[in-house]
């Protein structure tokens, strides 16, 4: 039997990137990761058992505030990871789901790690079932997307490559440690050409990838390190090294994947000059052309302000170190 129950899970941003699958059935990379947990953009799920239904039942919020049914491609994706949990919790129940985000859909921004948290956890609610954390996470992984895994956890995590059996994400640091900001500059609102799926894919096929594979404990030792310690002028050319590391292999992937705009090596540079200047900002980018600009609470005002001057950004989004998933009572149907 199941109840109906609705969770609220946010995005991550990711300051060490997971880039490369080492097993592409279980989502394990092959690096470890580190990513900060949002508060504002997030996906609010809502999920119920349908008695003797032979089907699942897709719902996605729409513009007119209603909702209706999930494309074939989305509701294909989520049904797929409701097997995966159906097969973990030993039940055939079906279930209707329905998901809404905070952010603008289409926006750009990545939205499955936040989506594929919140379904996970729903699931899990819906029937019942304890989980320790270590379980929350490698279920939310197991949905094909890992930065899911970080998702269900709130602060500062680590989502370690090996040596974790459950190849699940911890926290490192709560997010009262550390009130960092994520400003977010909207570039390009059409879907990327390439999946992040493809471009884990084919990491390997660059010539740098072992190279970056040697660099990265020494770059997440600085960058664990320097959020310990709050220092955020030893943090800001780590985190953009590490961004343009990753950009640096999808591009020398064979064949190359582009996800960066004129635009985007606009809002790079801002973030240097403002940092000249002495603001405390720094740059980072996912698998698209939009730019995260991580800053401290003192420099949010003057970076949103320069954001919103630049004529190639279409939108900012003003978001935060968050404290992870909640399960709520306000459902979606
Ligand atoms: O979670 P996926 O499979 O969509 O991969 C995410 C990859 C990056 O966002 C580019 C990096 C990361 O660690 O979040």
């Amino acid at each position: 039997m199941s109840r109906k129950a609705t969770v609220v899970a946010p995005s991550n941003i990711a300051l060490i990137k997971y880039w490369g699958t080492r097993d592409l059935a279980e989502t394990l990379p092959f690096n470890p990761s580190f990513s900060m947990t949002l508060r504002e953009c997030a996906t609010r799920t809502t999920v119920e058992g349908i008695e003797g239904a032979g089907a699942d039942n897709i719902l996605v919020r729409v513009a007119n505030g209603g909702f209706e049914a999930a494309s074939e491609s989305f509701a294909g994706g989520v049904i797929r990871h409701l097997d995966r949990l159906r097969a973990w919790a030993d039940v055939d129940q079906r279930f209707r789901v329905a998901t809404q985000n905070s952010f603008p859909m289409g926006a750009g921004l990545a939205s499955s790690a936040s989506g594929f948290a919140a379904l996970a956890l729903a699931v899990v609610e819906s029937l019942e079932r304890e989980v320790d954390p270590e379980t929350a996470s490698r279920l939310a992984r197991q949905s094909g997307s890992g930065s899911a895994a970080r998702s269900v956890v709130g602060g500062y995590v680590e989502w370690p490559a090996e040596g974790c059996a459950e190849g699940s994400a911890a926290q490192v640091f709560a997010a009262e440690h550390w009130d960092l900001r994520d400003v977010v500059a909207i570039l390009d609102t059409t879907e990327k050409r390439v999946s992040s799926r493809a471009g884990h894919k084919l990491a390997e096929t660059s010539p740098y990838f072992a190279h970056r594979l040697r660099e990265l404990p020494h770059r997440l030792a600085e960058v664990r390190q320097a959020i310990g310690e709050r220092d955020f002028a030893r943090l800001a050319p780590i985190v953009e090294e590490e961004a343009i590391d990753l950009h640096l292999i999808a591009m020398s992937s064979r064949p190359p994947i582009f996800y960066w705009q004129p635009a985007s090596l606009a809002v790079l540079q801002l973030a240097r000059d403002l940092r000249e200047d002495g603001v405390e900002v720094c740059s980072t980018m996912d698998a698209g052309a939009n730019v995260h600009l991580l800053c401290t609470v003192a420099a949010e005002g003057r970076v949103v302000a320069a954001l919103r001057g630049m004529p190639e950004v279409e939108d900012v989004i003003r978001d935060g170190v968050g404290d992870g998933p909640q399960v709520e009572d306000q459902h979606l149907f």
